[in-house]
């Protein structure tokens, strides 16, 4: 596999269907979406009136996009194989995105003797690496150190528990990672793995050596114990659900090899480097983000499903979630105005389990939900049968599709199929590294679009902090175990009764 993507190639190796676009032979057929040529060329009209095309610039040329917090967004360089400059503030960041790669590299290289890895990070800091590595672990042609990979998220302590019965401690490594390092699940947790390690009798030294973090903010590693040497930094011109591609990614590179990380990125660039250069009319991205637009404007879409037809890509639905909620889920714009319209719930699973779940919805519910229908080429596994069920796979993939869209009319009305319900296929030759990253990067740009086109800051999240504060008295409420909490600012009546039943019953 080159690194260095071939940007000319722009037919996905055989004739592609009526009114499909590929972007480095990822292949978007929006057949079923309804939207005809007249309604296709409003869109992009009403696309160039919301100025996308400038905001792409602006993005990828990080400019200050994330206006809030008076930021560029510009995660689109820690992709940046062909080290152009990046210029941000007068300065090229590429040097210090650069001097990241050669530390994993070179962390690659001593890694040895290690059974264990856990990873401690929760939202951006977990979703993406997370998704990669139990991704890739499906690949057979990429090679697998075989370490046991624990990402550790959550504050439940079962959590917790689970993993620290399985690691051995003495051939473990703990990376925390964190954009912030206040993350308090994290820090908590991170405090509750250095408390195993000392009980299971390491010492100074080895405990130094086993702890790493990456982080934007390297002073807090320092002040937590963690050795200069051991922190990969990033920065806060990365969204931490934007952040996969910088050292966050560091599992995916110990696991499967730098090179396998590499690959990743390279994905991810070639398809900014489409998103970039191609014509909106041809730009993946941006049509998968109009044909939402259309849905929500046309029919009032209020939630879309998105359901890869491949195991490994499981994870890939709650990444997309954080993206497209945590990044769009907002009710003003980017002058406080309110907005008509902002992120639909986004919900999906791996197929064809998702049939045997939520699809009767789908198909004869009251709502509409239109489907992202995401399918593989090459069937993922060397198995005798990998062909056979690979078909199997694949014509239910297109059966749903096509259920979908024209429905059946009965006599009887419990079987009748509305129909008219939209969907896209997208379709990746194969799945490995390289079109993972591309995958990522599509819906990344996609959620980016749709800010520009709903006129929203897609790169703040001020809505997930009032819990966060909130969640300080109500802890301090519960250690004190009294069941006679009252009402006062910050705990209201439904609350103080939950408390007081709560540490009544404990
Ligand atoms: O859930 C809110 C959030 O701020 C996310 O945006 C972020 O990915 C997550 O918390 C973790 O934050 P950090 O990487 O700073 O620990």
């Amino acid at each position: 596999m080159s690194l260095k993507p071939d940007l000319n190639t722009t037919n996905a190796q055989g004739k592609l269907p009526n009114g499909a676009h590929d972007a480095v032979n990822v292949v978007l057929d929006t057949a079923y979406q309804g939207i005809d040529q007249k309604a296709w060329a409003k869109l992009f009209t009403q696309a160039r009136k919301s100025h996308l095309p400038e905001f792409i610039a602006d993005m990828l040329a990080g400019k200050h996009i994330n206006l809030s917090e008076d930021r560029p967004a510009l995660h689109s360089a820690l992709r940046n194989l062909s080290r152009s400059p990046v210029m941000l503030n007068g300065q090229d960041v590429m040097p210090a995105v650069s001097n990241v790669w050669h530390r994993i590299e070179a962390l690659c290289n001593k890694w040895v003797g290690v059974t264990d890895v856990i990873h401690i990070g929760i939202g951006g800091s977990d979703f993406g690496p997370r998704l990669a590595v139990e991704a890739l672990a499906y690949v057979p042609e990429i090679e697998c150190r075989g370490m046991r990979m624990h990402f550790l998220a959550n504050i439940d302590s079962a959590e917790l528990a689970r993993i620290l019965d399985r690691a051995l401690p003495h051939s473990t490594r703990v990376i925390i990672v964190s954009k912030s390092f206040t993350t308090l699940e994290t820090t908590m947790n991170a405090k509750a793995v250095v408390a195993w390690l000392k009980a299971s009798g390491l010492t100074n030294s080895q405990m130094n050596k086993a702890l790493f973090a990456v982080t934007a903010n390297v002073p807090a590693a320092k002040d937590f114990g963690i050795e200069e040497d051991h922190i990969f930094p990033f920065w806060d011109w990365v969204g931490g659900r934007y952040s996969v591609w910088s050292a966050v990614g560091l599992p995916i590179a110990l696991q499967y090899g730098f090179k396998t990380f590499q690959e990743f990125l390279a994905g991810a660039h070639a398809m900014d480097l489409h998103f970039k250069n191609a014509p909106l009319e041809d730009n993946l991205p941006v049509i998968m983000a109009l044909a939402l637009l259309y849905q929500q404007d046309k029919r009032g879409i209020k939630a879309y499903a998105a359901v890869p037809y491949a195991d490994a890509l499981d994870w890939f639905p709650k990444w997309l979630q954080q993206l497209d909620m945590e990044s769009n889920g907002k009710s003003v714009d980017r002058n406080g105005k309110p907005v008509k319209f902002s992120s639909p719930v986004v919900f999906g699973s791996a197929g064809s389990n998702a049939q045997h779940s939520y699809f009767q919805l789908l198909h004869q519910g009251t709502e509409i939900i239109p489907i992202d229908f995401i399918a593989i080429r090459k069937p993922m596994s060397n198995r005798p049968e990998a062909a056979a069920h690979h078909r199997i796979l694949l014509s239910n993939c297109l059966a749903q599709a096509q259920a979908l869209a024209h429905g059946k009319s009965a006599d009887n009305p419990n079987h009748v199929y509305p129909g008219n319900r939209p969907s896209s296929l997208l379709l990746l030759p194969e799945l490995n590294a390289f079109y993972l990253g591309a995958l990522l990067a599509l819906y990344e740009n996609r959620a980016a679009s749709l800010g520009a086109l709903w006129n929203i800051n897609s790169f703040d999240q001020p809505g997930v902090e009032y819990g966060k504060v909130l969640a300080k008295p109500i802890e301090k409420a519960l250690v004190s175990g009294s069941d006679q909490i009252r009402t006062d600012d910050d705990i209201d009546a439904i609350t103080a009764n939950r408390i007081n039943f709560l540490n009544s019953n404990s």
